[in-house]
């Protein structure tokens, strides 16, 4: 299991101390909430703030763009440092080609579906991401509540890449994980997990990482 602090929940003042101190707590991911006040009711950061803590960092950065219309943005992504991109399936229209463009730059693609969006609508995408990010609360804020259903959604996408031949492709959960839910999530067929709150909410770091990897077991 790889777990990926959601910088939402960080110290925004001391990101790259953060991310400094992630990195020596033995974290190999960091996660970026990208969101524009309109696909999501907030705003968090940009491009611009990733791009200027990308020296500060040698983390895999995972990120999640709650934005409308990510294909405008994603080359700007790319410059800025990213090594995933993830967007969601109900903010593009072109969802394929938004994915392709994505490896076609060089990072990895991912795709992201709501609590209410089904499975199937990855079904004619499924060679073109690297991950699915299924999302276990409603976008836009941390600290929420853990949606149950994401479990059965989880073990029913396991199967379905799996039935397509797509073993290798990573399943991320995100929203409300904690140790609480974190053995059956990995259960299910999830491979990276987001944390904010659980995490960022319990210093120090290599104690906190120790204790997820303990619960996924
Ligand atoms: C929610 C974000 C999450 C969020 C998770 O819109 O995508 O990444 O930061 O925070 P917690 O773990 O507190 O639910
Ligand atoms: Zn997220």
């Amino acid at each position: 299991m790889i777990l990926s602090p959601s910088l939402l929940s960080a110290d925004c003042g001391n990101l790259a101390a953060t991310l400094k101190n992630l990195e020596e707590a033995g974290v190999k991911w960091v996660h970026w909430d990208v969101m524009d006040g309109q696909f999501v009711p907030n705003i968090t950061f940009g491009q611009h703030v990733i791009k200027g803590l990308r020296p500060a960092s040698g983390l895999f950065f995972d990120v999640h763009l709650m934005i409308e219309r990510p294909e405008r943005y994603l080359s700007d992504f790319k410059a800025a440092g990213a090594d995933m991109l993830v967007v969601h399936v109900e903010s593009t229209v072109h969802l394929q080609r938004t994915l392709a463009e994505i490896r076609r730059l060089g990072m990895k693609a991912g795709a992201a579906l709501n609590p209410a969006t089904p499975l199937s609508s990855l079904d004619y995408v499924l060679d073109d991401v690297d991950m699915v990010l299924i999302m276990s609360v409603n976008p836009g804020f941390g600290g929420q509540k853990f949606l149950p259903a994401t479990l059965r959604k989880v073990a029913e996408l396991r199967a379905k890449l799996d039935a397509a031949g797509r073993c290798d492709c990573l399943i991320q959960v995100d929203g409300g994980v904690n140790l609480e839910n974190t053995g059956a999530l990995v259960k299910a067929g999830a491979n990276v997990l987001v944390s904010g709150s659980a995490f960022f909410g319990h210093p120090p770091f290599g104690e906190r990482l120790a204790a997820f990897t303990a619960a996924a077991c």
